[in-house]
Parts: structure tokens; C-alpha cells; sequence
């Protein structure tokens, strides 16, 4: 029996589509337990590429089962053109799609609140595809659930509820148009009769699954850092992608998981607004952005970039419980003659000995940087962990015994292949 985490250790965007794809064949069930379509995970398969928003990236394996849990928030509409993406390109969903009938569904109100919320002071630098809206309807029992697609009657009443009081806010609040309830009640009927065939009793369905000898794999999206709890709030995602969010967010206890594994990116990135002490400003930031093919998957959006930072990873070992990872784009560090590794941070004069608590301090620290030789040549080739440079096998070495994890995968490039096992 196999169950594990499989969580992005820093600010999402590790690379964890093509380690989920890789690492899945080894699993019967690949368990998505967070976030939406906020999340934009890239696979390439010989030289097609695949953005998986909200479908578990274990689709692309023949024979392995997908599961979206009650953690997930779903738009329809986003999860349809996913669905009808990936079955013209010849992926079979039968018997291999589960969706729980407690996942909660983005409204398009969802959508409107969130874009408001960006143009205001409350800015975080959201993707704007209504995640935090849905998951604040959730905590405060208005949400609609997948559940509810089923039942006609209670679906039509929730949604005239609910557009009724978002109108409302809409119209005396923001002084903006009001949505038109007969339009989204004919879209998400349809969508209802479209999904029903995937709804399950997800905690059922796994559990079972577990008790049959299954093995489980169940993904995170986004990352540690964007934890709603553990990470830099208020620039955080609305969930807990951490590895603690993975029992609650599919109904596995954490008596059945056996092991957490993260995925870390060879540097730092960031999407959005929110502290990053390792960040690189002007032409050293643009250049890696460059290499690193550092655009959002979801949104498009340039991606902040810089130094691989240690002390951060540290904290994100413990919070998640991380015991192996997979050390992605490592690829991209090849043009570097010297590459700067963060070790530690300074406040106010002090080296700190644990993560800054408020994002005040993080934005005041000074990082503690360690330099070490680049390998200035192409390892994107290599498939055997004897053949990389002696400066790569060290740079290895020492963000792993920095940040204190094992490191059994790495990858060099985004292909299947370009994947080394230790
Ligand atoms: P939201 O989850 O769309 O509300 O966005 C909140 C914050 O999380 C923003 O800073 C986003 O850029 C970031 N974020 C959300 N999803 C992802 C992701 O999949 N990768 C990286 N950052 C993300």
C-alpha cells in the first residue's frame, strides 16, 4: 500500500505536471486535492504540449484513475474544454475521471468579485479565476457544490439565492452591472447533465482503493508558500497546498499516508504580488525568466525570478514533512558562471533561526548568499547522474544538504526523457 503527497515546495510552478506524469506510472490513482484552474500544470509528450488546469496530470497514462477532490474548487466550464481538449487529442475518460460530489463550483460571480478585489487595495496579484470568491462562499456555507448539479430544483434555488445577494453587493457596493440569473441558471443546468456521469463519493471510492492495495498519488497544485495558513499571507492562494490539505482535500486520513514527496525548482520564482528575498531585479531576473521559459501557465504572466534559496525550502521541508524531492529545470542554470545559493537571513543584524512570521519581517530580510562555480555547458542530454559536471554534482549536493531533504529525481529539460533517477 502506497499513498503519497506530492507537493511544490516554493511558490508554485516546481514543475510538478511533468514529475505527476512521470512518478503517476508508478501509482493506480493520481488524486488532485486543492485549488482550480488558478493551477496550470505543462507535460510535454513528445513534442506536444499539455496545460492541465483542474484534470489530475496522471490523464495522460493509459490505465491510471484521476481524481478531483472536495478540496478542489471546479469551474465547469474550464474543467468541459479540459475534458473535450484531451479526447480529441486521444485520451480516453472511461472509468478514469472521479469528481467529488463535495467540490465546490465557481460561480461566474466568483470570477466578477475576484477581478474586483484586483483593482482595489486589496490586491494580491490573483490569477482571476474566481478562486478565493468560491472559497470564501465555501467557509461561509453558501457554496454550490457538484452535488447540487444533480438536483434540479435545489441547484435553481441556490443559484437565484445566491445572484440575488451578489447583485446586490455588485450594484450598491462596486456600482457595477448585475449578472443576469436566467443565463446561469440555463449554463449550469447543462453543465449538470455534462458532469453528472463523473460524480462520486470520493472518500468512498479512495479508501476502498487503499483497502484493495492500491497505490494513491495525490497532487497538490500551487505551493507551500502560497499556503493560505503557512505561507506569505495575505500574497497566498486561497487553500492549503501544503501536505497537511491533502487528507482533507480527497478523505484519506493521515493514518494511510506513507510518504511526502516535494518538487523544487533548481531557482525561485514567484507569480504575483508578495515578498521574495532572493529575487533577481534587471537583466539578471530577465535573463533566467528567458532560459527558464518563466511565463505563467494559467495567465501568461512573466514570472519573478531568483536565487535558489535554502533557508525557505528548509521551512517548507517542515511544514510539509518533505523526505525525498524532485529537483526540476536544472537545465536552465547551465549558462551561469557563478550561481548564488541563500543559506540563511538576516534581520535587523541577527541571523534568524526560524522563517519570518509576518510578511513585514520577510520583506526586511537580507538573504545570506553562498556562491558556487557554474558548469557552463548543456546537461539538458544527460540521463545518468554519473555524467553530470562535477559543479552540477556539487550544486546538488549542497541545496540538498542545505535544505535537508533527499533528492531522487532530477530533470533537465521538459521532456519524459529528460529526467535523471538517483
Ligand atoms: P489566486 O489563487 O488566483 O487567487 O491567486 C493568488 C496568488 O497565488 C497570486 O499571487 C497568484 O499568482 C498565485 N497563484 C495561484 N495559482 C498559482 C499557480 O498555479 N502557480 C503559481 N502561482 C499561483
Amino acid at each position: 500500500m502506497s499513498v503519497s503527497v506530492l507537493v511544490g515546495s516554493q511558490w508554485g510552478d516546481e514543475g510538478k505536471g511533468k514529475i505527476v506524469d512521470i512518478l503517476g506510472e508508478r501509482f493506480d490513482i493520481v488524486a488532485r486535492y486543492q485549488g482550480g484552474a488558478n493551477a496550470g500544470h505543462t507535460i510535454v509528450i513528445e513534442d506536444q504540449q499539455f496545460i492541465l488546469h483542474l484534470i489530475p496530470s496522471g490523464i495522460l497514462r493509459d490505465g491510471i484513475k484521476c481524481v478531483i477532490g472536495n478540496g478542489v474548487v471546479i469551474d465547469p466550464q474550464a474543467l468541459l474544454d479540459e475534458i473535450d481538449f484531451l479526447q480529441k487529442h486521444g485520451f480516453n475518460f472511461n472509468d478514469r475521471l472521479f469528481i467529488s460530489h463535495n467540490a465546490h463550483i465557481i460561480m461566474p460571480y466568483h470570477k466578477v468579485i475576484d477581478s474586483i478585489n484586483e483593482s482595489g487595495d486589496n490586491k494580491v496579484g490573483s490569477t482571476g479565476r474566481g478562486i478565493g470568491p468560491c472559497y470564501i462562499d465555501k467557509f461561509d456555507r453558501k457554496g454550490i457544490r457538484v452535488v447540487d448539479l444533480l438536483d434540479k430544483v435545489e441547484l435553481e434555488r441556490k443559484i437565484r439565492r445566491n445572484v440575488a445577494e451578489k447583485n446586490e453587493i455588485l450594484k450598491k457596493i462596486y456600482n457595477k452591472e448585475e449578472l443576469d440569473v436566467e443565463v446561469i441558471l440555463k449554463d449550469y443546468l447543462a453543465f449538470g447533465n455534462l458532469i453528472a456521469q463523473y460524480i462520486t463519493d470520493v472518500p468512498t471510492f479512495l479508501n476502498n482503493a487503499i483497502n484493495d492495495g492500491k497505490s494513491i498519488l495525490m497532487e497538490g497544485a500551487q505551493g507551500a508558500l502560497l499556503d493560505i495558513d503557512h505561507g506569505t499571507y495575505p500574497f497566498v492562494t486561497s487553500s492549503s497546498p501544503t501536505s497537511g490539505g491533502a487528507c482533507s482535500g480527497v478523505g484519506v486520513p493521515p493514518t494511510k499516508i506513507s510518504s511526502v514527496f516535494g518538487i523544487v525548482k533548481s531557482y525561485t520564482t514567484r507569480v504575483g504580488l508578495g515578498p521574495f528575498p532572493t529575487e533577481l531585479l534587471g537583466e539578471e531576473g530577465d535573463e533566467l525568466r528567458k532560459w527558464g521559459a518563466e511565463f505563467g501557465a494559467t495567465t501568461g504572466r512573466p514570472r519573478r525570478c531568483g536565487w535558489y534559496d535554502a533557508f525557505l525550502l528548509k521551512y517548507s521541508r517542515m511544514i510539509n514533512g518533505i523526505e525525498r524531492v524532485a529537483i526540476t529545470k536544472l537545465d536552465v542554470l547551465s549558462n551561469l558562471d557563478e550561481i548564488k545559493v541563500c543559506i540563511a537571513y538576516e534581520l535587523d543584524g541577527k541571523t534568524l533561526e526560524a522563517f519570518p512570521t509576518t510578511v513585514n519581517q520577510l520583506e526586511r530580510i537580507k538573504p545570506i548568499y553562498k556562491i558556487l562555480p557554474g558548469w557552463k555547458t548543456d546537461i539538458s542530454h544527460i540521463r545518468k547522474y554519473e555524467d553530470l559536471p562535477i559543479e552540477t554534482k556539487n550544486y546538488l549536493s549542497f541545496i540538498s544538504e542545505h535544505s535537508g531533504f533527499e533528492i531522487s529525481i532530477i530533470s533537465v529539460g521538459p521532456k519524459r526523457s529528460q529526467t535523471i533517477e538517483l
